[in-house]
């Protein structure tokens, strides 16, 4: 009897330890959406050479030194936000599978991308969406219904965009009077509403959407101001398309049962950065490391470019994208950051709630 009961004392306690670390081992999937700010290579796939980034010096401080298709000279924050969640390799891109059974995620982000389908030289979000219903329809085949809602339910779906659609309509901002201005917001906002929807409608359960930060102080745009200043109008747009996003959020939860997130206020986050570099680690927040002429930025970063030494010390590695380090801060921030940043919580408390 003893014996016995021992045993299944044994039994239960082993049992519940299997859970106990299947719990914490779960290794969770992480699925990606979005522009350049996100892509790990799904470019490299697409016809023609528009949209790429798959040479040097691009990704010179990868692993390697290898241009993956990464804009960026390392890491972006779809990596870092794999790394903290403990994958032990970034999400695939999409576009480079040779098999769907991608059972840690899949990255769909591809640069130049946008929500509007103007944006469809690249991987347009309204695709990426249709990619990742193709994915979830084969995981269905294979595990199952309930199984894979479940699965997708625990698993994170990272969506950053938006900055590409600015361009598409607001190229010629000075012509637009408010009205105009929020018609277009209303439309984008109503849009993407639409998009998360659809992830929702798919099995999303934890979404993380990062909002737009200050396009108007990339590179590219202070080099049409004779000191090199931010377009402030531009960041205008860009701040009011975030706020609307974060209301839209907000809204889609609490009519979207099971659903909840985290919005990356970007814009909160970048703040500081440029107002105060050297306290963040950056000596340099006008030039692009990579590129050339005024501010680096009357290039692309191409192949012949050249290209700084001090890769650590700037915020944006070509003209319109940031480098590592300033892609690890805002994957640190928006992974631990306090409310003034991310909202309604970070995204450690969202992955382990
Ligand atoms: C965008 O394209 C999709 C098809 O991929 C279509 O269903 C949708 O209606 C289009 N959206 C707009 C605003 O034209
Ligand atoms: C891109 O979208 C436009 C409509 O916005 C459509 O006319 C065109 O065929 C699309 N191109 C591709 C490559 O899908
Ligand atoms: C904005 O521009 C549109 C189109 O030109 C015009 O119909 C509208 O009256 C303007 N609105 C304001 C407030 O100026
Ligand atoms: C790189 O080479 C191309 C043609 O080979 C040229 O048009 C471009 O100006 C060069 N760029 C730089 C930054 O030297």
């Amino acid at each position: 009897m003893g014996r016995m009961r021992s045993f299944l004392l044994a039994a239960a306690l082993s049992a519940t330890l299997f859970l106990l670390t299947a719990a914490n081992d779960r290794t969770p999937a992480v699925y990606v959406f979005g522009d350049s700010s996100v892509d790990v290579g799904n470019n490299n796939y697409l016809p023609g050479n528009l949209g790429k980034v798959n040479f040097r010096p691009n990704g010179i401080d990868y692993p390697g030194g290898k241009p993956t298709g990464r804009f960026s000279n390392g890491y972006n924050v779809a990596d870092f936000l794999a790394m903290k969640v403990g994958l032990k390799k970034s999400p695939p891109a999409y576009l480079s599978l040779t098999s769907d059974a991608q059972m840690h995620g899949v990255n769909f982000a591809s640069g130049g991308s946008g929500i509007l389908n103007a944006t469809n030289f690249s991987v347009s979000l309204n695709k990426q969406i249709d990619y990742f219903e193709r994915i979830t329809h084969s995981q269905k085949t294979r595990l199952g219904d309930a199984a894979t809602s479940l699965f997708l339910s625990q698993s994170l779906f990272v969506v950053s965009t938006g900055s590409n659609d600015f361009s598409v309509f607001l190229g010629n901002l000075q012509l637009l009077n408010g009205t105009q201005i929020h018609e277009i917001m209303g439309f984008l906002t109503q849009q993407f509403k639409n998009q998360l929807k659809m992830l929702y409608e798919l099995g999303a359960r934890k979404l993380v959407v990062f909002g737009t930060s200050q396009v108007g102080c990339a590179p590219l745009l202070r080099r049409t101001t004779p000191s090199g200043d931010c377009i402030e109008e531009l960041n205008e747009v860009s701040r009011l398309f975030s706020n609307a996003v974060e209301v839209l959020l907000h809204d889609l939860a609490s009519t979207s049962k099971g659903l909840s997130y985290t919005f990356v206020d970007s814009y909160r986050v970048m703040a500081p950065v440029l107002s105060n570099p050297s306290k963040y680690g950056f000596s340099e927040i006008k030039s692009a490391c990579c590129g050339s002429g005024t501010l680096n930025a009357e290039s692309a970063c191409t192949p012949n470019a050249t290209y700084c030494s001090s890769r650590l010390g700037h915020l944006f590695w070509d003209r319109t994208h940031l480098t590592e380090a300033a892609q690890r801060l805002i994957a640190e921030v928006a992974y631990h950051g306090g409310r003034e940043f991310v909202r309604p919580m970070n995204i450690q408390q969202l992955y382990e709630s």
